[in-house]
């Protein structure tokens, strides 16, 4: 049987690594393309959920992140800073750790997952609440790594997007070609940015470019690129409104994110694929939270739902053509911020009723008797 080893050795040849690179993975990738019957039959057509929650520290960032610390090694870093809405700082923590480095997390005071926040906690990393949104976070990481001896493992630095363009090679691989349409949650865009690059390079003839790897040239995985559909949290959604957004606001707090890094490369996937950017509200994001769970079987963080809310959306708006394929990228587990599940749609908690221990009245409860 076939043993997975992580993203970078899968896809050693199309990632900046030599035969010498000391890798640091924890498995990372491989995650399941789950097929969506309901959705499938709500828009007449082939509905797939990459499910990234299925990553060891529950989220996509783990393929950026064995790539990220293993970069961060190679140049012989001591420590690591990371700015974070959660998932980041919980994938960072857990490489930083097993690769012996320090890891330094900045998050939003008060706006991080207890999920997540117990992640960075169990994996030793050094962790401050900043005084400010995710924003302030990222501007204060990239003037610490500047200015002091510290690797930034955010999505700003290259080697993040180019372990995060392994789930478009897995798509790829497992469907035998790319999507019609892709879908994913935007927040600071580096996910977009990563699955259109890995598109692109699987559909043309492909060299690694990075110096000290194979000159050899790759033969095309796919026959086409997808159109790709990003969605923004209405609250926070600067790509979508033109202009950042001083003071983001989304019961998704992974993309609580106002003036996104790589809103540029974002918009360069939406153009040249021909798809589009646009945002959902907390109302959607949590209605195709809950379809997930309670239809597909999946259980995703809210933010995570958002590429669901936006195909829900725009198939209620007579914009999604029947008979194609779609790949939706559901990012994180619902673990990871389980309190969404225990509210029904009306906002009131939802409390498993309390029977004494008698059959009749258990069965009673249930309406079987
Ligand atoms: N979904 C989840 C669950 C996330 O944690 C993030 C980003 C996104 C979607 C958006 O991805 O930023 O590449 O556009 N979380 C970052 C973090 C910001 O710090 O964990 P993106």
């Amino acid at each position: 049987a076939h043993v997975w080893r992580g993203v970078i050795r899968e896809y050693a040849d199309r990632l900046p690594v030599t035969e010498d690179t000391r890798v640091v993975t924890l498995g990372e990738g491989g995650t399941p393309l789950i097929r969506a019957p309901h959705l499938s039959e709500l828009v007449r057509g082939d509905v797939h959920v990459k499910f990234e929650g299925m990553n060891p520290t529950g989220s996509f960032k783990d393929r950026g992140m064995t790539m990220a610390i293993t970069a961060a090694v190679e140049n012989g870093a001591e420590a690591v800073v990371c700015a974070s809405t959660g998932n980041t700082s919980a994938s960072a923590a857990a490489y930083a750790a097993q690769a012996g480095l320090t890891c330094a997390v900045l998050v939003p005071e008060g706006k991080i997952s207890l999920g997540k926040m117990s992640q960075a906690v169990a994996h030793g990393a050094e962790i401050l609440q900043v005084q400010g949104n995710f924003d302030d976070c990222l501007d204060i990481a990239r003037k610490l790594s500047e200015n002091y001896p510290v690797f930034l493992v955010n999505s700003v630095n290259p080697a993040r997007i180019e372990g995060q363009k392994t789930g478009a090679f897995e798509v790829v691989d497992t469907l035998g070609d790319a999507p019609d349409y892709h879908l994913l949650p935007v927040g600071n865009a580096g996910n977009i940015t990563g699955y259109w690059k890995g598109y692109q390079e699987y559909a043309r003839p492909y060299v690694n470019p990075h110096p000290g790897t194979s000159d050899e040239e790759l033969p095309t995985v796919a026959t086409r690129t997808p159109v790709m559909w990003g969605f923004q949290a209405a609250g926070a959604a600067p790509i979508v409104l033109g202009h950042p957004v001083t003071d983001p606001d989304t019961i998704a707090t992974a993309i609580r994110i106002g003036n996104p890094a790589s809103w540029d490369l974002a918009t360069a996937a939406r153009d040249a694929s021909g798809g589009m950017i646009d945002s959902v509200t907390d109302e959607e994001i949590l209605e195709a939270h809950r379809w997930l769970s309670s239809k597909e079987g999946v259980f995703v963080e809210p933010a995570s739902a958002a590429g669901v809310a936006g195909l829900i959306k725009h198939h209620a708006a007579g914009n999604v053509p029947e008979g194609k394929t779609w790949v939706i990228t559901v990012t994180g587990h619902g673990l990871k911020d389980p309190q969404w599940a225990l509210k029904n749609a009306d906002g009131d908690e939802i409390s498993p009723r309390s029977v004494p221990f008698d059959v009749v009245t258990v069965a009673e409860a249930l309406g079987l008797a």
